[in-house]
C-alpha cells in the first residue's frame, strides 16, 4: 500500500479536470485493500475509490475523501468447464486490455466491449455495455472487500444485480428497497468473466451489420469483430488521450409506450427501441442532438461534434475544464431536453 500527500488527480480521470487528493493510497493487492479498511488512520474517512476514472466529473478542487486507486493486476485462466472458460483480471486491469487478451487467447465473448474506458474494477459497477452486449452477459463472480470490516467476499451475477447501467455498487446501504446496496462501502478486487466455448457472434447493432455487409464476411470471427467494435467506436468516440471525455454522459431514457406515442406524435424521427418488458428506450443523443447541442461550446465544457451524448474537455493551452463547467452545461441540456421532449435525462457518470 502507498500512500501519497497532495496528489494531482488530472491524470486519474479521463475528462483531465484539475484537482487533487490531500491523500491517495494505492492499492495493488486484495490483501492492501484489507490493510486500508483496517487502518485506524483512514476508518470512518469517506473513500473515493478510483479505478481509470473514466466515468467521474470531480467538482471541488481538493476531493472531500481518502481516494484509494486500485492498481491491482493480473489476467488469467482459472477454471475450464464443459461449457466455458473461466477468466479472472485483476480491478486495476484496463478494461480493453482484458478484451484484447482474452480474443487473442482465443476465449470470445467480450469483443463487442472492446474499447470500453475504464478498469475491470469499475465495469461491473455500472454494468457496462456497448453493440448488443452487456458485462452481465458474460459475467461469473467477483472478490471485494468490505471496507466497513475489511473482510473480503465474493459475489455472483445475481447478488450484483445487475441493471441498465446499474448494480448494487451504485446504491447506498438502505437506499435500495432492499437495504442492500453496497455504494462507498464495497471495493471490488477481482472479476471473473464466463466465455462461451460455442461462441457466437453477437451482430445484433446496426452498426456491425453494415460493417459485415462492407466486409463482405459471412462468419467473422471474435477477432475480427473486435476490430469492428474498434474502428466504429474510433470513428465516432473520442479518444481521451486526446479529449477529455467521460463516454456517454446521459444514461438513455425508458419511457412508456403511451408517453412514446405521443412523442412519435409530436417528433415523428425519434430513435427509439421496444425493450423485452415492454418499455421503451429512446436514443439520448439523438432527443440532445435535436435540440441542436451538437458541437456547440459553453466555457470550456463542449458537446462533440460526432455525438451529441459525449460531453468533452475544451480546455488549452494549459487551461483546463472544470467540473463546474461540465455541470452547467449538463444542466442546461437536461433543460432544453425537458422543455421539447418532457423528459428527464439522467446522467452517467459520478458526480464527486
Ligand atoms: N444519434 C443522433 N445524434 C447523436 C448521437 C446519436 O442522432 O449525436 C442517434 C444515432 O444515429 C443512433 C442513436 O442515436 O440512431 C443511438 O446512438 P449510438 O448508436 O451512438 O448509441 P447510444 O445509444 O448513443 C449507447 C451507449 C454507448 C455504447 C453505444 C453502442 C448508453 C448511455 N450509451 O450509446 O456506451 O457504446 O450505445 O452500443 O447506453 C458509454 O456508456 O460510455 C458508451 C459509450
Amino acid at each position: 500500500m502507498l500512500v501519497e500527500k497532495n496528489a494531482p488527480l488530472q491524470d486519474c480521470n479521463t475528462f483531465g479536470i484539475v484537482a487533487s487528493a490531500d491523500t491517495l493510497v494505492r492499492a495493488r493487492s486484495a490483501a492492501d485493500v484489507q490493510t486500508f479498511a483496517a487502518s485506524p488512520v483512514y476508518r470512518g474517512r469517506r473513500t473515493l475509490v478510483l479505478g481509470g476514472g473514466s466515468n467521474m466529473v470531480l467538482t471541488g478542487d481538493v476531493i472531500d475523501a481518502v481516494v484509494l486507486k486500485m492498481e491491482i493486476t493480473g489476467l488469467r485462466l482459472v477454471e475450464e468447464t464443459e461449457r466455458h472458460w473461466i477468466v479472472e483480471a485483476g480491478a486495476g486491469e484496463r478494461w480493453h486490455d482484458l478484451v484484447a487478451w482474452s480474443v487473442a487467447q482465443g476465449y470470445g465473448g467480450l469483443e463487442n466491449l472492446a474499447l470500453v474506458p475504464g478498469t475491470v474494477g469499475a465495469a461491473p459497477v455500472q454494468n457496462i455495455g456497448a453493440y448488443g452486449v452487456e458485462l452481465q452477459d458474460r459475467f461469473h463472480s467477483l472478490d471485494a472487500v468490505d471496507l466497513r470490516t475489511g473482510e473480503a467476499f465474493t459475489l455472483n451475477a445475481a447478488q450484483c444485480a445487475f441493471g441498465y447501467r446499474d448494480s448494487i455498487f451504485k446504491h447506498a446501504p438502505g437506499n435500495d428497497g432492499r437495504g442492500m446496496g453496497l455504494a462507498g462501502c464495497a471495493v471490488i478486487c477481482a472479476v471473473r468473466l464466463a466465455l462461451p466455448k460455442s461462441w457466437k457472434p453477437e451482430l445484433g447493432y446496426l452498426d456491425l451489420q453494415r460493417r459485415q455487409q462492407e466486409e463482405g464476411v459471412a462468419a467473422p470471427t471474435a477477432q475480427q469483430i473486435f476490430d469492428w467494435v474498434c474502428a466504429i467506436r474510433r470513428a465516432k468516440l473520442p479518444d481521451p488521450s486526446v479529449i477529455g471525455n467521460a463516454g456517454s454522459f446521459f444514461k438513455n431514457p425508458t419511457v412508456t409506450e403511451d408517453q412514446c406515442r405521443d412523442i412519435i406524435a409530436r417528433e415523428p424521427k425519434v430513435v427509439h427501441y421496444p425493450m423485452p418488458d415492454g418499455s421503451i428506450k429512446l436514443a439520448a443523443g439523438w432527443l440532445i442532438d435535436a435540440c441542436g447541442w451538437k458541437g456547440k461550446t459553453m466555457g470550456h465544457a463542449g458537446v462533440y461534434d460526432k455525438q451529441a451524448l459525449v460531453l468533452v474537455n475544451r480546455g488549452s493551452g494549459g487551461v483546463s475544464v472544470t467540473g463546474g463547467e461540465v455541470m452547467t452545461l449538463a444542466r442546461a441540456i437536461q433543460t432544453s431536453v425537458y422543455e421539447r421532449f418532457g423528459i428527464r435525462l439522467e446522467p452517467e457518470p459520478v458526480v464527486v
